[in-house]
């Protein structure tokens, strides 16, 4: 499927809301997600995959001096295994490469084997473990993956 990755914008916020709602067990609010992709929070970009069929997925990442952070990305259901968190993923790269970030920084819950899949074919590695950091006592594994990688 081709898709391309483009900065979000209010208009998309009903639509991130849904696939928030849909893809994670404690989903951000409506007023947090609206606030980011207004651009009130000056660290953190959200960013909308499309496809033909317009909106597949969306990514949020903060970036602080070095370090970046991961804090989201999700892809529609039905548009799961067609590459579109790659290509969430590799925009989010270049615009921590663009803000001179060298290290991307995510938490995972130890049971998504789907994130778990993906993150470990994308080059990230587990740097450390926060039991019972989620509210129904799942552990959290933190990755970590050099921002510039050789191809
Ligand atoms: C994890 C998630 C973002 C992956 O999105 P996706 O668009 O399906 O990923 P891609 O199509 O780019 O997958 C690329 C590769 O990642 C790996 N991968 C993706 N989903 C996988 C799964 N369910 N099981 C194992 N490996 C998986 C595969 O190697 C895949 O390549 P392949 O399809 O050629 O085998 C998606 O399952 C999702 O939205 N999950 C719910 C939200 C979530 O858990 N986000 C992460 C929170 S930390």
């Amino acid at each position: 499927m081709s898709v391309s990755v483009r900065a979000a914008t209010v208009d998309d916020v009903t639509a991130v809301v849904d696939l928030e709602v849909l893809a994670f067990v404690d989903p951000w609010s409506v007023n947090l997600l609206d606030e980011g992709i207004s651009g009130l929070l000056p660290t953190t970009r959200y960013l909308v995959a499309e496809s033909a069929g317009g909106f597949v997925g969306y990514a949020v990442v903060s970036v602080a001096q070095d370090v970046a952070e991961l804090q989201r990305i999700a892809t529609a259901p039905a548009a799961r295994r067609t590459g579109v968190a790659t290509a969430l993923l590799a925009a989010v790269v270049a615009h921590a490469a663009d803000l001179g970030a060298e290290r991307l920084l995510l938490e995972v819950r130890e049971d998504n084997d789907a994130a778990l899949g993906f993150y470990g074919g994308a080059g990230f590695a587990e740097v450390a473990r926060r039991p019972r950091y989620y509210r129904d006592g799942t552990d959290a594994v933190v990755l970590e993956r050099f921002v510039r990688m050789a191809p």
